[in-house]
């Protein structure tokens, strides 16, 4: 696979202001922000799902800029966030990194879980947002090598997937091309039913569990989060 592909998220974020946030990771309704209590949602769902807590060190896959990985962090010791834009990683650098305890990473997610650092000190994993734009092989290889290379990890949290389900329904009458719900590269990535998600994990020994954000959350009409354990 190209490792040096290029990616939506290498470019657009050097077109956003330095510190819109959410603006850089896409985190936007008509072209705003999100507001904060939407922000809030996502915190509270990723550390209810993976049941966050002081003694817990967190690796933040595909983290973007930090924004979301800093509010993360807060709720247990710290952690790593991992990211391929280099643009996101030193906005994560410049505005939300608190070394030793919460440091950011330029690489590629699967390069970075074939051979990871301090592999053992992770007790949690969380990929918000982003694991749809994973290609496909490179996905499940991921998936097993968060099984195999990191021992403590207890708990996996994979959020805001699109849900191949409700895609007509999200897409109603504007028009997308076929063979678009299988293309990493498009503006959403990767659909999966939930049920697709479930088996994909399940082959690596994962358990499953699909999470629903509450009715308020302006995703939660076509996307699903995804909770392993082992
Ligand atoms: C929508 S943003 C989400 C960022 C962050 N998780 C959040 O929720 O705020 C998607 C991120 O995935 C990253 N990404 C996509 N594929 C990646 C890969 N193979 N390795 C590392 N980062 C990747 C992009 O650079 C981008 O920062």
């Amino acid at each position: 696979m190209n490792k040096e592909k290029s990616s939506f998220y290498k470019e657009h974020p050097r077109t956003c202001s330095p510190d819109d946030f959410w603006g850089q990771v896409k985190r936007t309704v008509n072209g705003a922000p999100v507001s904060q209590d939407q922000i809030d949602m996502i915190v509270d769902a990723v550390v209810a799902g993976l049941e966050l807590s002081p003694k817990d060190t967190l690796l933040d896959l595909c983290c973007g800029n930090g924004a979301l990985s800093s509010l993360l962090f807060k709720h247990c010791k710290g952690g790593v966030g991992v990211d391929f834009s280099e643009y996101l990683i030193s906005v994560a650098n410049t505005n939300f990194a608190v070394p030793p305890d919460q440091t950011y990473i330029l690489q590629d997610v699967v390069e970075f879980c074939k051979n990871p650092v301090t592999p053992h000190k992770f007790s949690k994993m969380v990929c918000y947002g982003s694991f749809p734009f994973i290609e496909h092989e490179r996905a499940e290889s991921l998936l097993g090598l968060l099984k195999s290379n990191f021992p403590n990890l207890e708990r996996v949290f994979i959020g805001n997937c699109p849900d191949k389900e409700l895609m007509a329904e999200f897409y109603g009458d504007r028009h997308f091309e076929p063979g678009t719900e299988n293309d990493p590269d498009s503006p959403i990535g990767i659909w999966r039913t939930q049920e697709e998600f479930a088996s994909l994990a399940n082959r690596f020994g994962w358990q499953v569990a699909i999470h629903k954000m509450p009715s308020q959350y302006y995703a939660a009409h076509y996307r699903y989060d995804v909770i392993l354990s082992r």
